[in-house]
């Protein structure tokens, strides 16, 4: 069974009522629901973790080694800056999609660049919360056609 750890980055956990016009209603809660559902119709595990820091992050990535085979990320505002993350990406192998609810490159422009995503599969964002749902089938996808 494909093991996938979900990374929910900084102020995720306030989705349902943090600007839903750009977000989405739906709580972090309901999308972590969707994913577990459809991880199960696909036979495949799914871990989320949501945390605010980024030194969290980089642990969660770190500890993933030889326990999931994919992993999904929004690393929320960190996804502009953060060297650090983009340099665990990389230096961990694990296949790994960024996502975001929102299309970054229709926002400010210091959203329109990702300093993570060169270290990725792929990137998929602008669907809301189908994001992760299209970056869940994806990866599994990948992942059983490198079994
Ligand atoms: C986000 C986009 C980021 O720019 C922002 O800082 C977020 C959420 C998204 O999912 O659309 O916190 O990653």
């Amino acid at each position: 069974m494909l093991k996938i750890l979900v990374i929910h980055g900084p102020n995720l956990n306030l989705l349902g009522t943090r600007e839903p016009e750009i977000y989405g209603k739906m709580t972090l809660k309901d999308i972590n629901g969707l994913l577990q559902k459809e991880a199960r119709l696909k036979n495949a595990n799914i871990k989320a973790v949501q945390t605010n820091s980024e030194s969290e992050i980089i642990t969660q990535l770190q500890k993933a080694r030889g326990k999931f085979d994919g992993i999904i990320i929004n690393p929320a505002a960190y996804t502009h800056y953060s060297y650090a993350i983009y340099d665990t990406v990389l230096a961990v192998g694990i296949p790994t999609i960024e996502v975001h609810l929102s299309n970054i490159y229709k926002r400010e422009e210091f959203r329109r660049k990702s300093v993570i995503a060169p270290a990725c599969v792929g990137q998929i964002c602008g669907f809301g919360y189908r994001s992760y749902l299209l970056a869940l089938n994806v990866l599994l996808d990948i992942l059983k056609e490198k079994k």
